[in-house]
Parts: structure tokens; sequence; C-alpha cells
């Protein structure tokens, strides 16, 4: 008999089975004023939060293996006035009104789910359902959900209607992908390479084309949603890009080091995803792109070997690029004979935040650890975007070794090292929390930080506003939801208000 450790690090900061309930489907649509707070709304906070994930986790009954292929549904948070409205509603892609109608799975999906009948149903069978559940964003009058694969749908934000997929006026193409991270270049274009931007914000995203080559396609918009700039460039190699960095001058990739074999796939045993392999002895590439594609060729460094979903900012300095992202020690894949309701955090690498020097000139990469806790979903000041930024807010483990889910919120403080939890565990767990500026704030940590907080102990979920610049206090107000809101992906602010009092 082994005895049982009484150390409090090695006691889990939740129950699992707490955890895994935070994944049940929500179906219902609702719209309501939030009734039930606990303390005071700031009453200066106004606007709206958008928020995309996964709000079905079965269809009509059949579970699905990850919660990645779950259709999107949108969250829609209102403040205004000391007062907070909720609403949500599916985005109604071509698959999900199928799949509603006919009451069973007819796709398979990128992460594991397969169609009910085995091998011989699924293979050969290579559609794609663009379920539009990873982002949600409003721009140029528009409200996009996206999904990396393949093209953005719009949504009416007054009503969260679905109107259908959005080519962007013409930009893409019928099956073209468009990523679902876009970054926000808070400076615009100004006196960068002579357009007239000052002042104005720039969106930036990109495409990727997956082949034995990799295309990477650049895409900047202004702020009326016009295409401004359209460049691609080809890498060697099988590239899966989920996110990237930008500066004024380069948007970053880390190009994960991975194979694919999609035989498995082609042939009907595991999904898309499933068919990756993380390659220890393979570096992990930072392939640096000119926002300019006059200003330089296309850049590769190599450093040690990581796997990055999301990183949190990057910023130029002394002819390096600093970029920050959250790496993990390899693909955290899961086997797929096991449940992902049934992992074992431990046998899953932890992601953690490293800190990347990028030397174009001298082709050398550095890289130093910055927070060993286990961390997802980086946020910060939206003027902070592509600069050299203080504060970084990121949802955390409860415990600061090992691996578990996202119970907290870090605060760091990249200039004095000073970092501070605050934390729902044992019976709370985080989605991705989000950097609202207070208005006329002039302090990089003059805002709220906003998150959705799952809590087992009811089975609903909570918004949670803090003061970033009074951390310790913890939040200022906890809005009660009626329901339960499934973990989501992303999510995006705006000032705007869509609805009446
Ligand atoms: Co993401």
């Amino acid at each position: 008999m082994q005895e049982l450790s009484v150390s409090p690090l090695s006691t889990p900061s939740y129950d699992r089975e707490d955890w895994k309930r935070g994944y049940q489907s929500q179906p219902e649509e609702m719209d309501y004023w939030i009734d039930e707070v606990t303390g005071t709304i700031p009453p200066d906070l106004t606007g709206t939060i958008f928020r995309n994930g996964p709000g079905l986790t079965d269809v009509a009954g059949t579970p699905l293996a990850h919660p990645f292929d779950g259709d999107g549904m949108i969250c829609r948070f209102t403040f205004k006035g000391g007062r907070a409205h909720f609403s949500n509603r599916y985005v109604r892609t071509e698959g999900y009104l199928a799949e509603q109608a006919a009451g069973r799975i007819l796709y398979r999906g990128v992460f594991g789910t397969q169609k009910p009948g085995g091998v011989f149903a699924n293979a050969f069978d290579l559609r794609i359902k663009n379920i539009a559940n990873t982002h949600v964003l409003p721009w140029g009058g528009k409200l996009l959900a996206l999904w990396e694969a393949a093209e953005p749908h719009g949504l009416d934000p007054a009503t969260l209607e679905t109107l259908g997929l959005d080519r962007l006026d013409g930009v893409l193409k019928p099956g073209d992908a468009f990523a679902a991270h876009p970054r926000i270049d808070p400076m615009g274009a100004a006196g960068r390479w002579g357009e007239n931007g000052a002042g104005q914000r720039r969106l930036v995203n990109f495409a990727v084309k997956p082949g034995l080559s990799t295309t990477i396609t650049i895409y900047e918009f202004d702020e009326a949603g016009a295409l401004r700039s359209r460049h691609s460039h080809s890498v060697p190699g099988f590239a899966f890009l989920h996110d990237f960095a930008l500066t004024p001058n380069y948007c970053i990739f880390f190009q994960n080091p991975v194979t694919f074999n999609p035989l498995p796939y082609v042939l009907g045993f595991r999904s898309a995803a499933q068919c990756i392999q993380f390659d220890a002895k393979q570096p992990t590439r930072a392939i640096v792109i000119p926002r300019n594609p006059e200003a330089g060729p296309v850049q590769v460094l190599e450093t040690q070997p990581c796997f990055v979903f999301h990183h949190a900012n990057a910023h130029e300095a002394d002819g390096q690029i600093i970029v920050d992202s959250v790496c993990y020690e390899s693909f955290p894949s899961v086997d797929p004979d096991t449940d992902f309701r049934e992992i074992e955090f431990d046998s899953l690498p932890a992601g953690q935040l490293w800190r990347y020097s990028l030397d174009l000139a001298a082709g050398t990469v550095h890289s130093r650890l910055m927070e060993a806790r286990s961390c997802e979903f980086p946020t910060l000041h939206p003027n902070a975007v592509g600069r050299s930024q203080r504060y970084l807010y990121i949802g955390a483990a409860h415990d600061p070794k090992g691996n578990g889910p996202l119970q907290g919120i870090l605060k760091l403080d990249l200039e004095t090292g000073a970092r501070s939890l605050w934390s729902a565990a044992p019976r709370g767990f985080m989605s991705e929390p989000l950097f609202v500026p207070r208005p006329g704030g002039t302090a990089e940590d003059d805002g709220w930080v906003i998150v959705t907080v799952y809590n087992a102990a009811n089975h609903r979920s909570e918004v949670a506003i803090l003061e970033a610049w009074n951390w310790a206090a913890g939040p200022v107000a906890t809005l009660h939801l009626r329901q339960h809101v499934p973990y989501g992906l992303h999510g995006s602010y705006t000032p705007t208000c869509f609805i009446e009092d």
C-alpha cells in the first residue's frame, strides 16, 4: 500500500467531477438583465463583451469526443449604467442546423469526433463542418464568429442572429480559411509605409493553407473594414499555426515541431488533429514576416522544441523582437481512446509563460521561463499590443506546481517580477479573462479584468469583475447568471452597446 501524501501541494485544489460538469451542453438560448449581483458593477463600465466557445458537447445525446468540436455559442454581456445584461445564441451554421434537424452527428470533428458507424462510416469523408466556435470579433460595423479552417460567419450584434458566411466584401473566396486569432494594432499604419492612418487601429489576421509546404497569408484591414494589405508567403513543411504575435513592423509565427500523417484520418480511424505528432528532435521555428513585404525577406529562426497555441504579446527593442508565449513541452494530445472528460491533468504538459528574444541580425533566439505556474489565455491592455507591456493577466492553475484546470487569474508585473493570484478554487473554474480599459484611464492597469467563472457549487456561471489596479481586493462585482455557460474560448470587448435599456 502506498501512503497518501499529506503535503498541501499534492492535494488537488479541485474535484474532477466538478470540473467535468462545466463541460455539460447548454442548449438554452436566453436574454435577461442580470438581477443577482454581489458587490457593485462599476458605473463607468460601459460596453459589450462578446464571447465564443463550444456550447454543445453532444449532439442529441451522443457525446462529442472533444469539446473543440462543439458548435459555437455566442454569449453577449452588456454593461450600462451599473447594470448588466446577458444573452446567448448559437451560430446557425449549416452543420448546426443540419445536425439539430437530423438529431444525430452528421460530420466528423477535427479534434476527435467521429460519425456513428465506425471506420466505414468515416473513411474518406473529409468534409469540414465550419463550427464557428473559436472567437467573435466586432470590426468594421460587422460582428464575426471565427473558426480558423473556414470563412467567418456574420452576426447581428443587436439580436445575435446569424446572417450567413461573411467573405469580408469579397476578400475571401468560398472555402478560404481565416484564422480565429486576429490582433488589433492600436497604432494603425501611421507613418509606416506612406499611408494615411494616423490614430487608426488596424485589424491584422492570417490564413494558413497547409500541405507539404505551408502558405501563410497576412491580411490587414482598416477601421472601416476595408482591406489595406494582403501578402502570402510559403514556408517549408507542415505547420499548425493557431495564433501569431504582432509588432509595429512584424508578424511572428511559431512553427511547432509537429508532423502530420493524414492516412489514419483519411481511412476513418482518427480525426485530423489526432494525426498530429510532436517531434522533439526538431526545433521550433520562429517565422518573422515583415508587415510591409517590401521591407525585407521572411526570416526563420530556430529555438528548442516546444508547442505554442497562444502568444501573449510581442514588441521590438534594440534590434530584437521580444515574444511572450504560453509554451508546452510537447503537443498536449489526448489518447484517441480516452474521453477528454477523464483526462489526468498530471499526464499532460502544463502551459508556462516563456519570453523569447529573437535577434534578427544574429539569427539567434534566447529564451527564459517567466512563469512556471500552469497558465493559459493571456490578456493585456489593448493599447499595449505590439509594445512593451508591463502587466499581463492570465488564467492559471490554483497550485503553483504541476498541471490543473484554470481556477485563478494571475496578474504579472513583468517590470518588478511581482505576481498575484486571484483564485476561485476549489469550486470555480475560469475561462479566458479580458482586460477592459477604464474610460479616461491613463495607467496600464487602469481598467477591469472580466472573466466568466463556472461555479460547480450551484452549476451556474458567474462573471467576475476585478479592478486591475486593486488586484488583491478580489472582484468588485460578481454577476450570477441563471444558468451555466460551458468553458469558452475567445472573446472581444467593444465600448459600444447594442441593446436598449
Ligand atoms: Co486560441
